[in-house]
This record gives structure tokens, C-alpha cells and sequence, in this order.
């Protein structure tokens, strides 16, 4: 796609429901107040790219809301397609120029090359902005987290509370410069606690997630504790996204951690990928792979729950004894989910070792 005669993306977060070849048209100085026509360039299925102050923007984003509500059920299409253009981490057409670290990270593209422009929905940059701006308290760490859009933040207290007690019982069988993987690091809130849990070790902490948004956020949550002294710089290293293992090559650990997705339901949104886990079958590759990247006398601190059922808890269990790993201890907590249907699941957290053969 060309805009002023540059080439940019536009990342596929937010390329559903586009038609291929959609029309594309800059809109900047005056002509972002002509509202109308800008409005029914969107309507007739264009992409406007808007450059400006950011009053006048928010202006036309307003205008566009309204005007599309009238023409439901196309309304969220429409001003998905009002759209700012960004390269590296700023987005250059709002006046004064947004700056979000690993911006395209946070836009759910692992390896957008430098100076490559792409394009942004203004709703999904405003999303994206209330969203770093929260501020998640995390009582076991003393401090608070941040968590990039469609990335889950750490609201159980009880299941990090769970997560402290496993890790930290890890400490008197671990070598010191411990070889650690946070797999599925989310927010990173695991990794950093590892970080402050397994200090005295001097651990290498690596964290790796299947969504850009989940490293970016690791990384910027990372960042801050190191700079505020909250863990040893450059004890963590956040991998590029991928598939569980892959990014990790053939590396091998003496501790594994993953608070696995645990709902048993289909993905249906970007959002869903941190808690949804089709026919288990994140869950199984993970167990089946975990033999070959656990060091013999490694340990794997695994989290799940029964919010899917005891079966689904069961399935586990025998997929990691047939992985060849025995529960060495297992923690749970009963807490109080957000769903109409089911108010309650229990957590569980498992510490697990080889089994001797
Ligand atoms: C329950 S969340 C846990 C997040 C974080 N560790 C925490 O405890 O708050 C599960 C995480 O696994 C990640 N995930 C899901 N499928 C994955 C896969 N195939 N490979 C790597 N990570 C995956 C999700 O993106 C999500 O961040």
C-alpha cells in the first residue's frame, strides 16, 4: 500500500475485514476539516490516512463515530479505517508526535523492519494508550505492571502469590547463574518475579511469547525494574514471538516456567490467544516438547486451571507424566472469575520434576 508515494503496512492485527486494493487517500492541513468528505471516503470502503494536531484528529474521529453509528452494522469497519501512520516508535502524523517504545510490536508484528512505515487505526493507538497507562499493582513484587492491548494483565493476585511460593521453593536445588525460561511471559509479571526471587543466584532469565504484544510489554516492564534497581540489568532476555519453543532454538534450562492458557474454547479474538487453548492442544505440544529444553536435574513450575473442568486438569497431569515429569508438589487456590456463568476456579500451580528411571 502507498502513501504519498512511500510504501507502507498495515499490520494484520488490524487488517481484517479490508478489501484488497482498498483506495487509500491522505488527508492533512485543511482538508481534515472537511469532515463529510473524508467521512464518506470511509464509507464507500477507503482507508483515510489523517495527519494533523491531535485536537483536529480527535475532532474527526468524533465526527466519524457518530456519523457511522447511523449505518450500523458497518460502524466498526468505518473508523477502523481512520488510520495515522507510524514508522519505528512514533507516530509522525499527530502533532505533537506520539512516542510509544516497540510501537509495532505493540501493533502485533514481531519483525517489521526499521523505517518501515505502517499504518494505525486511530481507535486502536487511543486503545493502545489507556491501555500502557494503567497501572497494575502487584503486591508480590512491590510494584506495579504494565500491560500493551490484547495482553493479559496480572490481576490474580492469588495466582502470582501461587507462582512466589513454587519459584522461590525452587531456590536451593537451582545453579547459581540459573538457566531460566518464562514461557507465555504476558505482562512479563513471572519473569520479573524470577528475576527478584532467584537474585542471589544471578539467574539468566529468558522470556519468550506467541504475541509481539506480550514481549513489547515484557520488555518495557523489564526495562523499568532494571532502571529503578528493582532487578540486576541485564538479567532478562526477551526472545523474538513465536510458536513456544521456536525461538529458543535448542537451549535447554534448569527452570521452566508457564502459566499456560487454561480456557478450553476456541480463539476467537486476538485477546482470547492468552487464555484460550483449542482441544488443549497449546498444552500438549508444550509437554511433548518440554523433554528436550529441561536440563536432567531441571525443574518446571507449571500453571493451570480448572475453569474448562476436572477433566481438562486430569489431561495435563497425564500429559506430563507421559512427558516423563512427576508433580514434586502442587499448590491451588479457589478464586472468583469474572464470568456470569462460572463464578469460581481453582488455580493450580505444579512444581514438577524428571521422573528417575
Ligand atoms: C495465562 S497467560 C499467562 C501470561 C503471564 N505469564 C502471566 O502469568 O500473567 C498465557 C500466555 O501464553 C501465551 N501463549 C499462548 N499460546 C502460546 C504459544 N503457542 N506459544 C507461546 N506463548 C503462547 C499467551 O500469549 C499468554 O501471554
Amino acid at each position: 500500500m502507498r502513501v504519498d508515494g512511500e510504501e507502507a503496512v498495515i499490520p494484520g492485527k488490524y487488517a481484517g475485514g479490508l478489501e484488497d486494493n482498498c483506495p487509500v487517500k491522505a488527508f492533512a492541513g485543511r482538508d481534515l476539516a472537511r469532515h463529510d468528505r473524508i467521512f464518506n471516503h470511509l464509507a464507500s470502503g477507503g482507508i483515510a490516512v489523517i495527519s494533523g494536531p491531535v485536537t483536529a484528529l480527535n475532532e474527526l474521529a468524533v465526527y466519524v463515530q457518530r456519523r457511522s453509528t447511523d449505518l450500523k452494522p458497518r460502524s466498526e469497519s468505518i473508523i477502523g479505517r481512520l488510520m495515522v501512520l507510524a514508522k519505528n516508535d512514533i507516530c509522525e502524523g499527530i502533532e505533537p508526535p506520539v512516542h510509544i517504545p516497540h510501537l509495532s510490536k505493540f501493533c502485533g508484528e514481531a519483525s517489521l523492519t526499521r523505517d518501515k512505515m505502517f499504518l494505525i487505526p486511530l481507535v486502536k493507538l487511543r486503545k493502545l494508550q489507556d491501555a500502557l497507562a494503567q497501572k497494575w499493582q502487584v503486591e508480590t513484587l512491590s510494584s506495579w505492571i504494565m500491560a500493551g492491548d490484547d495482553v493479559i494483565p496480572p490481576k490474580s493476585q492469588e495466582t502470582v502469590g501461587l507462582f512466589r511460593e513454587a519459584i522461590a521453593a525452587q531456590t536451593s536445588s537451582l545453579p547459581n547463574n540459573a538457566q531460566v525460561l518464562d514461557m507465555g511471559c504476558g505482562s512479563g509479571v513471572l519473569t520479573l518475579l524470577a528475576a527478584v526471587l532467584l537474585d542471589s543466584l544471578k539467574p539468566r532469565i529468558t522470556a519468550t511469547d506467541v504475541m509481539p504484544e506480550a514481549t513489547a510489554s515484557t520488555r518495557l516492564n523489564a526495562t523499568r525494574f532494571a532502571d529503578e534497581g528493582l532487578i540486576a540489568p541485564d538479567s532478562v532476555e526477551l526472545l523474538k514471538a513465536g510458536d513456544l519453543f521456536a525461538p529458543v532454538g535448542n537451549a535447554s534450562f534448569d527452570l521452566i516456567i508457564f502459566n499456560a492458557p487454561w480456557v478450553v474454547a476456541p480463539v476467537g479474538s486476538r485477546a482470547d490467544i492468552s487464555l484460550n487453548d483449542p482441544k488443549q492442544k497449546t498444552i500438549a505440544r508444550f509437554l511433548e516438547e518440554i523433554p528436550r529444553h529441561l536440563e536432567r536435574e531441571g525443574r518446571l513450575v507449571l500453571g493451570y486451571a480448572d475453569n474448562s473442568g476436572q477433566k481438562a486438569v486430569a489431561r495435563v497431569l497425564e500429559l506430563a507424566e507421559k512427558a516423563g515429569l512427576r508433580v514434586i508438589k502442587e499448590r491451588s487456590v479457589r478464586v472468583q472469575t469474572h464470568r456470569k456463568k462460572r463464578k469460581w476456579q481453582r488455580i493450580y500451580v505444579w512444581e514438577m520434576e524428571r521422573k528417575i528411571a
